[in-house]
């Protein structure tokens, strides 16, 4: 089924609460619609968007908006120590991961309670406490918007890195993903690393799957806001990578600073430098950083695009002057 909308309220698709609309909004639930809407766009300005948990309007958008609702999930492989799981980009993120729990299926109980959908995880490669979505993906299937022939990316060709991948560089905007298959383990091999999760799992009679979802819920519960109550997309900001010269020579200054190895160098916390900026207790009008999570750019209310964009540059340049560390937008800015 294909719905269209022309004029569309953006509101309730986008989390940070930004009340624009799409000249032309299309939504569609199976394979079959994706290839015809590929066929009919014919070079038109479109945007794909999944739970609009990334994404920042900086106005209405004059071209047309694709969702998809696909939401079939289905087994398509087995082995004894793991299962291929396709699971339909339209589906909301975390009710896929709580599926995917109950069923005994472990490798997505870190990334619980992240908003948005299944087809924008594989974009983003969405990570939080030690694991990223593309750890587990196998594939990507999805429909070429520039001929409307099948697409199917490997993981490799995928090329996942920090909140990176094939589809935010030279696959950007030619594709509408319409299924993505995780490979998830029946075996238990649970991430830890961060921190006191186990510790967490423990006080709950153990580590499991339900108790690691359960603990990265509350965590995130009172770390992160809810775009229910204030609008945000999250963490506006990507964590930095420095190289070692530079780490050390901010750390020999500010001891207590957290670092992280990272490909290419140390990986330093943009909430920690912005919150050293004194940045929580600084807002703009309509703007502000949240109270537990500096990283996370917030709506008080009635923000456009252009208020949090000029908020964003003031938080930017104070990180440069203070500590010569240039941080960016982990956001999709969309114009
Ligand atoms: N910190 C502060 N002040 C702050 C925020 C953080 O001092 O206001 C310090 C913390 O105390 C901690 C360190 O900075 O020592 C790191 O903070 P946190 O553990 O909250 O993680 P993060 O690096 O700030 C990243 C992801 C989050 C993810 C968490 C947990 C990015 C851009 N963000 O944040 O992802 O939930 O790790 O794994 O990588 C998202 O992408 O929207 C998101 C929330």
């Amino acid at each position: 089924m294909i719905d269209r909308f022309s004029s569309y309220s953006l509101l309730p698709h986008n989390t940070f609460g930004m009340d624009v609309k799409a000249a032309q909004f299309i939504e569609f639930t199976t394979v079959e619609d994706a290839i015809s809407i590929a066929k009919e766009l014919g070079g038109r300005k479109h945007l794909v968007i999944g739970g609009g948990s990334n994404l920042l309007f900086m106005g209405d958008y004059d071209g047309v908006v694709l969702h998809s609702a696909i939401k079939s999930v289905e087994v398509v492989g087995e082995t004894d120590d793991s299962v291929s799981v396709r699971a339909g980009s339209g589906i909301n993120w975390d009710e896929f991961v709580a599926y995917t729990v109950a069923q005994g299926w472990q490798g997505l109980e870190n990334l619980s309670a992240i908003p948005g959908e299944v087809g924008a995880s594989a974009v983003q490669n969405v990570g939080a406490y030690g694991v990223e979505a593309g750890n587990f993906i196998e594939k990507v299937e999805a429909i070429s918007l520039l001929d409307a022939s099948l697409n199917v990316f490997t993981k490799e060709e995928c090329a996942y890195a920090y909140r990176d991948s094939i589809f935010k560089n030279s696959e950007k905007g030619k594709n509408v993903i319409t299924h993505v298959i995780f490979k998830l383990n029946k075996k238990p091999d649970f991430v830890l690393s961060y921190g006191n999760l186990k510790e967490q799992c423990e006080a709950m009679g153990g580590v499991t799957a339900e108790n690691i979802r359960a603990a990265v819920c509350a965590t995130r519960a009172a770390k992160l806001p809810d775009p229910a109550e204030l609008g945000s997309a999250g963490s506006f900001f990507m964590n930095p990578v420095v190289d070692a010269v530079k780490a050390e020579e901010l750390k020999n200054i500010y001891p207590e600073m957290p670092i992280y190895p990272a490909p290419g160098g140390v990986k330093l916390s943009a909430g920690w430098l912005i919150d050293r900026c004194g940045w929580k207790e600084r807002s703009a009008e309509r703007v502000g950083v949240y109270r537990n999570q500096a990283l996370v750019v917030v709506n008080l209310g009635g923000a456009t695009g252009k208020d949090v964009m000029d908020f964003a540059t003031r938080i930017r340049e104070s990180v440069k002057e203070k500590f010569g560390v240039e941080i960016s937008p982990e956001v999709n800015v969309i114009d």
